[in-house]
């Protein structure tokens, strides 16, 4: 059975949207970009500043900032991509609202991010709880830097979906 994928991303500055993009044409998969409801202004990623809305979400553990539109077919999918930017080691806090707004049963979880240098660190175990009945949630690639359809294609096909 050809198994029904989506690229659901969030981004703030377009690096992250530029990786989805790439990654949704290599895997044929659907895309969809998880708009804050409030959008991040450049004050609020300041992560120098300890007063900050980033600075502050991440570093509240029940943090949930609220997303503008629901996907209405997320039922359909077998394999979901998710894509980030790496915020303080770990993925946004909204990613989190993301997972706990759907029922991830019988769904395959394959995060992928951008970031300044770090890797996924804790982020695997700080999304699992948001989706508790996914199949599986994995780590997946971290897309800094320039990739060929051709190296994302091997990717995904050494994923075995
Ligand atoms: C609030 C905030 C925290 C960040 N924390 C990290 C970090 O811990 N490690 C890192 O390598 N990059 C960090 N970055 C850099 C972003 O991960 C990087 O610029 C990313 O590619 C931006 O993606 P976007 O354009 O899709 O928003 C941080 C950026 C912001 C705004």
């Amino acid at each position: 059975m050809n198994k029904k994928k989506l690229a659901a991303y969030f981004s703030c500055s377009g690096v992250t949207k530029a990786a989805a993009e790439s990654l949704a044409s290599a895997a044929g998969a659907d895309l969809f970009e998880i708009r804050p409801e409030t959008p991040y202004t450049d004050a609020d990623l300041n992560w120098n500043d300890s007063k900050a809305r980033s600075t502050i979400e991440m570093n509240d553990p029940s943090s949930r900032p609220a997303i503008a539109e629901m996907m209405q077919n997320m039922d359909e999918y077998d394999i979901v991509f998710i894509g980030f930017p790496i915020w303080w080691y770990v993925a946004p806090t909204i990613i989190n609202t993301f997972l706990e707004s759907y029922d991830f049963s019988g769904k395959k979880i394959i995060l992928f991010a951008t970031s300044g240098g770090s890797g996924f660190g804790k982020t695997v175990e700080k999304l699992r709880v948001s989706c508790p009945n996914s199949t599986e949630i994995i780590e997946g690639k971290l897309m800094n830097g320039k990739y060929t359809t051709k190296d994302l294609v091997s990717w995904i096909e050494s994923l075995e979906l």
